[in-house]
């Protein structure tokens, strides 16, 4: 038997399908547009990532019997907001993870309601990114939008409510809403006032595991699939990457090099870091899991290669790369703002540094570094709440380039593995499938045993070092350039 795994990315959605051995059969991904309509906004259609499920899924099963596949999950990038009418239509394009719109709605959440209530209430305060914010600002923005409001869902459920008729999403993904109670998992009766919404315009919540229905007929006979292929409610795309690369259970850690970065440590028990600075949220194995996220990662690269440099040929201009830990150029990599630790939607990439010497590698090398060096200030912070992180895996784009994963082990000073599959929230989709369908007991176990260990990333001590001189540096630039920030986005 099949299970797919469909990751809903921010440049691609990506389809997944695994035997019941957990033995990966084919993967197809189908990429589509990312809107920047002002400076700092960013929104899809989800009707393009419906057009890419349907056209990707024939095309992922042409070789395959689709009557074979049992089940399909998700790992869907979090927190955007995808509204619906009493018709089922989309009424806007979806506000994503990585928009920046919100910051009025964000100082009133924290500053007004108060992070205490806020972090009460759900165990987490607001960010820009956040779904509740982005409610408020359609509210004030758009009222004649917010009029329409019948469904209130996260991207990867609008694919499970199109292929299922089911409106629901799971714990981990509803906890970066800003509306979930996390500890206790339910609605936040108090995040629903706050926002003027009701809770029969939020989904239902499953855990990540839990079957919420089945095909459609008009898409079993599309896809060619039968009726019972049961959909499971799935998870956002880190956790589902968690699920992917074996990170469950008690204090493992899992960094994901995608279009954000991300450090995702999952936890037995319910915690909640005392600053707010990483997530509280639900892990998809039935637990919990703190996280740091900055908004941009691999993405920064792609941004300097495709759109700076003009070129695709990644490797080419990796291999110019010779000396680590000596390059005087540095690069603060908030080409979105940023979440993890700054919560500043006014934050700017930024060059510092530069010489007449400096040669375009130097650059290359600094964005590099910079997603390295933004990567290490989350894991400060768990450092600070007593979280050792001693080793991690690694997933996502960025994970591919042997150069960056070098990088990562010495600024972060850890143990980086490599795993078999580096397609964390598409894999870890297809064993939440796998898991939903009885093929493994639990998503614990499941994720532990296909989970593969590849190759294991060593901190080398004098590089290490150097890159620890580095990195204070690095975390002066900050608290330096933020006023200025501030002043060039009023
Ligand atoms: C996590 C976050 C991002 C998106 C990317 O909080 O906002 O990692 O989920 O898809």
């Amino acid at each position: 038997m099949y299970y797919i795994g469909v990751d809903l990315g921010t440049s691609s959605l990506k389809l997944l399908l695994m035997d019941e051995k957990g033995k990966i059969q084919n993967i197809v991904s189908k990429e589509y547009n990312l809107y920047f309509p002002k400076e700092g906004w960013a929104e899809q259609n989800p009707q393009d990532w419906w057009r890419a499920f349907e056209t990707g899924i024939l095309e992922l099963l042409e070789d395959y019997d689709a009557k074979e596949v049992e089940g399909i999950s998700f790992g869907g990038q979090m927190h955007g907001l995808v509204i619906l009418d009493d018709h089922d239509e989309v009424i806007r394009p979806a506000i994503l993870w990585n928009d920046g719109r919100t910051k009025k709605q964000v100082a009133y959440l924290n500053e007004e309601i108060g992070k205490e209530k806020l972090s009460e209430y759900t165990a987490n305060i607001a960010f820009a990114g956040f779904t509740a914010p982005k409610i408020l600002w359609v509210k004030e923005n758009e009222p004649e939008n917010f009029e329409k409001i019948s469904k209130i869902m996260l991207p990867k459920d609008y694919i499970a409510y199109k292929l299922s008729g089911a409106f629901c999403t799971d714990y981990s993904d509803a906890s970066g809403m800003l509306l979930l109670d996390v500890k206790n998992k339910c609605w936040s009766k108090e995040m629903i006032e706050i926002c003027k919404i009701k809770e029969e315009q939020l989904p239902k919540l499953y855990e990540s595991y839990d079957v919420v229905g089945t095909l459609k007929k008009e898409n079993a006979e599309k896809f060619g699939m039968n009726e019972n292929v049961k959909i499971i409610a799935g998870a956002g795309d880190n956790a589902a990457a968690a699920i992917g690369t074996g990170t469950v259970g008690g204090g493992r850690c899992n960094i994901s090099l995608g279009t954000s970065g991300t450090v995702f440590i999952s936890n037995d028990r319910f915690e909640v870091d005392s600053n707010n600075a990483l997530h509280s949220f639900d892990h998809a194995d039935g637990k919990y899991h703190l996280m740091g996220c900055i908004l941009s990662a691999a993405s920064c690269n792609k941004w300097w290669m495709e759109n700076i440099l003009e070129t695709k040929d990644y490797n080419n201009e990796q291999d110019k790369i010779d000396k680590l830990g000596e390059n005087s150029v540095y690069f603060l990599p908030y080409l979105m703002g940023e979440r993890s630790p700054h919560n500043d939607s006014n934050a700017r990439g930024t060059f510092v540094g530069m010489t007449m010497d400096t040669k375009r590698e130097d650059m290359t090398l600094a964005v590099l570094e910079g997603v390295a060096y933004a990567i290490r200030d989350c894991v400060e912070i768990a450092k600070k709440q007593d979280i050792p992180i001693k080793s991690a895996t690694i997933c996502g784009g960025g994970a591919k380039s042997d150069l960056w994963c070098k990088i990562i082990a010495n600024v972060l000073n850890i143990e980086i593995k490599r795993l078999e599959t580096e397609e964390g929230p598409g894999y870890g989709a297809a064993i939440l499938a796998a898991v939903g369908c009885g093929v493994y007991e639990n998503v614990e176990s499941a994720s532990l045993k296909l989970s593969k260990e590849k190759m294991v990333i060593k901190p080398e001590k004098e590089l290490a070092e150097k890159y620890n001189q580095k990195y204070q540096k690095f975390r002066e630039l900050y608290p330096e350039m933020k006023k200025l920030f501030g002043k060039l986005n009023q």
